[in-house]
């Protein structure tokens, strides 16, 4: 049996650790009748056919380690499916490599873009499984994927850390979180974190309203403000504007960082000193965290299973406390947003954190 592995989009955490988890289950199963081929840097690996061949000591000890050992890029779904010549011969170049490598499956471990790619390829007639991975915590059919507590931990410390600095000098804080365009990853840090704002792109921000609860915050005698900005948060006047008008304002601003935008428009309101800060991708780096390095084993195990079940063309997910798999046509391309009534944004509520409205 030949396995072949890619790990596609951003990394994050625990992408070794889901990988060993599907290489050590089929390697019991089946022992020197599978080999595993590692396609290097996610999908350009298996358009220009680069990969390594790994065997079982390969996965051994890389259950804790950052990063991916066989390389990520992102590789636009856009640019392989170009309904023009060079987006059908990427695929074609996929599918070639796919069938001269004699590949009984591959393992994608992607995002939100990789998964309709995946997608794709097993319409094409590839065996396909693949491992929800993401900090964004943003794909559809999953509770969580993995990386995503990773990152929570990672953001958590930080804003832990400006927590005291922002105390001693009595100023606001404005930290900006990664999530490309949700908020999950910025509501749990922002309530690990004890921060008194957390904005979230899901519920366009009245800057009216942070204003007032950072000045009813004073008034009870708190001292300082942290507000945790996620980087996709949208005031409300932005969320009336068409995608044109808006990416212009943004453009006429000088295309700020979210956590500067915001910054710019408490400044005139807020008396007090305002500083920001970004996490950025060291909430992607590093090692996982013990949670995701048991989540991300136990979805590769299920994609372990899936391929000795014959089961392609599914995600392995993680539902209500429990290791499934759902149809990849069911999920692919799909965004799973902040509910503004979930519960912990409700609970949040009533805790008495600011979300902006
Ligand atoms: O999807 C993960 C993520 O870290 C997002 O949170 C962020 O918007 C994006 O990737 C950053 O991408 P890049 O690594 O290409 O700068």
């Amino acid at each position: 049996m030949k396995i072949g592995f890619l790990t596609s989009g951003g990394d994050c955490q625990a992408l070794n650790a889901a990988m060993r988890g599907t290489a050590k289950y089929l390697y019991e199963k089946e022992r020197n009748k599978v080999e595993f081929y590692g396609f290097l840097d996610g999908y350009k690996g298996l358009i220009r056919g680069n990969y390594k061949k790994m065997k079982i000591d390969d996965f051994e000890d890389i259950l804790n380690l950052g990063g991916s050992v066989i390389g990520n890029s992102r590789t636009p779904f856009k640019l392989i499916n170009e309904p023009d010549e060079e987006g059908r011969d990427k695929v074609k170049s996929m599918i070639d490599t796919y069938k001269k490598t004699g590949l009984d499956c591959l393992v994608v471990a992607g995002g939100n873009g990789s998964h309709k790619t995946a997608n794709l390829l097993f319409e094409k007639g590839l065996n396909v499984v693949t491992l929800p991975k993401t900090i964004d915590n943003d794909l559809e059919g999953i509770d969580v994927s993995f990386g995503f507590q990773s990152a929570i931990d990672v953001a958590t410390d930080y804003i832990d850390k400006l927590q005291s600095t922002a105390k001693s000098h009595g100023r606001v804080f404005v930290v900006e979180v990664m999530g490309h365009k949700t908020g999950w990853l910025t509501l749990h840090a922002g309530i690990a974190s004890n921060s008194d704002i957390i904005l979230i792109p899901e519920i366009p921000y009245d800057i009216n309203a942070v204003v007032k609860d950072i000045e009813e915050k004073e008034k009870r005698g708190k001292k300082y403000i942290i507000i945790a900005a996620a980087e996709g948060i949208i005031s409300k006047e932005e969320s009336l504007l068409t995608k044109k008008e808006l990416k212009k304002k943004r453009k006429e601003g000088g295309n700020l960082i979210a956590a500067e935008r915001l910054a710019r428009e408490l400044e005139p309101y807020v008396d007090k000193e305002i500083r920001t800060a970004s996490i950025g991708h060291i909430q992607r780096g590093g090692n996982p965290c013990a949670y995701d390095r048991v989540l991300a084993t136990r979805l590769g195990v299920m994609a372990g299973e899936l391929i000795e079940n014959k089961k392609y063309g599914y995600m392995a997910t993680f539902v209500d406390n429990k290791i499934s798999s759902v149809p990849l046509s069911d999920v692919a391309g799909k965004t799973k947003m902040v509910n503004i009534d979930n519960q912990l944004v409700l609970q949040a509520k009533k805790l008495g954190i600011c979300l902006g409205e």
